[in-house]
């Protein structure tokens, strides 16, 4: 039996609902043919693919990163904009593919609008610097009067979008990436740029880049580096992480969320040391901005195809339940992660996938979608009594991954339990000290003996949410039991 003691009081503070956002790259078939595809039956007057509208839209994501990803190193903001019959064509470096420039920066913003979510844009630091940035500020942001803004107005919007969040390039640290530089000259590109761009507009907000991975040999010293040059004028820290079982030893890759905490842990010492260092009070965020799984699909060639079929990665059981714990450590650490976007959306490494007439759900989905509409309110400190499996590698892990959301406006609980242990059955008690549990508003799970299950065009519904019982054993008791490895989420209502 795993225990879970709760107080109310004791809490992480706010769950700062932006580690529920997501990302659209230019990358295969996520823009073309994923959010946009005027050829679909399925396609509304615009072009936009209704379906794949109808399942993000209910997510209600804070932010949407775009352009890019490695795409973004070597983009020229300005090809995607203005009629769309004068865009060239490109050849797009990153994933050797044409890039049709038919939907852009302006086009984007729309969809934004339609799914209900704000940009997040990442600008190019890669083979552009300063002024470019400075200028798509200026051209998102800023009333009409001056040669960008105004140029925007001409392109049919005459009201500033009032982008907040920008990303300062993207992986940096990797040498794949167009213009990748020493942690030394990028950190000087990024500083030049985030001055430009907040000379521009005060308001925003920018995250700089750290690692691509904690496997670089430069991780946390890029991050290091650049965050102590651009201290003043970044508020957050990019960190990305792509989950892979390559060695498919499931026991051993269902305890991901070890080393997922472990990266978080990482750079909440990092920036206690450089904010120690430079005796200074200002608070640095995690901006955890691509995570996800990611090892079946690694093919990035697009043979200088238009909208290739590049990362499509078939998502199974054990993949949702890693995503889980993704999501639970940016919950648990809501005082320091305060973005996090789940990379990609759609057909690239995503939780949708679309054919002409048709939209597939991937397991990733579910445990998704029970965070972005359910995770409200304070992340309650968790203090985890239980069992521990043998997970390959690395060694016993506690069976039980958790995280709690109380949210004073409805008096409710949030429990959100993954089970990594697929050869024992786990009872999980939650014990509530300072309130009483009222009812079970809903239990569901995602859960089955084979880690593999996937959802396919023939067979869309092999995983997919169940019932999980959940009781009231008494005031301050509640109990739910696995029978295998799962993810499941509990709302309750206290009284
Ligand atoms: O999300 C796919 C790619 O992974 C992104 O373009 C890049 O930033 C990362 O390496």
């Amino acid at each position: 039996m795993t225990t879970l003691r709760l107080h109310t009081a004791f809490h992480a503070g706010e769950v700062d609902r932006r580690v529920f956002s997501g990302f659209v790259e230019h990358l295969g078939r996520c823009v073309y043919e994923g959010i946009c595809d005027p050829g679909s039956p399925l396609a509304d007057s615009d072009g936009w693919r209704k379906d794949v509208v109808d399942a993000i839209r209910p997510l209600a994501m804070p932010l949407m990163r775009y352009p890019g990803g490695n795409f973004v190193s070597c983009y020229d903001w300005w090809d995607g904009i203005g009629p769309r019959s004068q865009r060239p064509k490109r050849l797009d470096y990153a994933w050797r593919s044409v890039e049709s420039n038919q939907v852009g920066l302006d086009e984007f913003v729309k969809w934004c609008k339609l799914v209900d979510t704000q940009p997040m844009m990442a600008v190019n630091l890669g083979t552009r610097g300063a002024a470019e940035a400075q200028a798509i500020v200026e051209y998102c942001n800023m009333p009409a009067g001056t040669k960008w803004a105004d140029e925007r107005v001409k392109n049919g919007s005459k009201d500033p979008y009032g982008i907040k969040v920008w990303c300062l390039g993207n992986e940096m640290d990797g040498p794949w990436q167009a213009g990748h530089v020493p942690a030394e000259e990028y950190a000087r590109r990024a500083d030049q740029a985030a001055k430009m761009m907040k000379g521009v507009d005060r308001t925003i907000e920018l995250v700089v880049c750290g690692s691509s991975a904690r496997g670089m040999h430069t991780y946390l010293e890029y991050d290091r580096v650049a965050l102590d040059y651009c201290w003043d004028h970044t508020q957050y820290v990019s960190a990305h992480r792509y989950s892979a079982n390559d060695i498919q030893d499931s026991d051993w890759f269902l305890a991901e969320g070890v080393e997922i905490e472990r990266v978080v842990e990482d750079y909440r010492g990092l920036f206690t040391y450089v904010r120690g260092k430079r005796r200074s009070d200002k608070q640095i965020y995690l901006s955890f901005d691509e995570w996800n799984v990611w090892y079946k699909n690694r093919h990035g060639d697009g043979d200088w195809r238009e909208a290739p079929h590049l990362l499509e990665e078939v998502y199974n059981l054990e993949d949702a339940i890693v995503c889980a714990q993704y999501l639970a450590s940016f919950v648990r650490n809501a005082d320091l992660v305060k973005i996090a976007c789940i990379a990609q959306m759609v057909n690239v490494i995503g939780p949708l996938m679309t054919k002409k007439d048709g939209l597939l759900v991937q397991s990733t989905y579910y445990p998704l979608a029970w965070y972005c509409q359910h995770a409200r309110g304070k992340s309650l400190k968790l203090l985890v009594d239980g069992p521990t499996y043998k997970a390959g590698k690395r060694g016993d892990v506690p069976a039980i991954d958790a995280a709690v959301t109380f949210d004073e406006a409805t008096n409710s609980l949030a429990i959100f339990v993954s089970n990594r242990d697929r050869n024992r059955i786990h009872p999980v008690s939650i014990k509530l000290d300072d309130k009483q549990f009222a009812s079970v508003i809903e239990a569901v799970q995602l859960s089955g003996t084979d880690m593999k299950l996937d959802n396919t065009w023939e067979h869309p519904d092999r995983v997919k949410p169940t019932p999980i019982s959940a009781t009231v054993l008494s005031p301050n008791e509640l109990k739910l039991t696995f029978s295998t490895a799962g993810t499941a989420m509990v709302r309750v209502k206290l009284k």
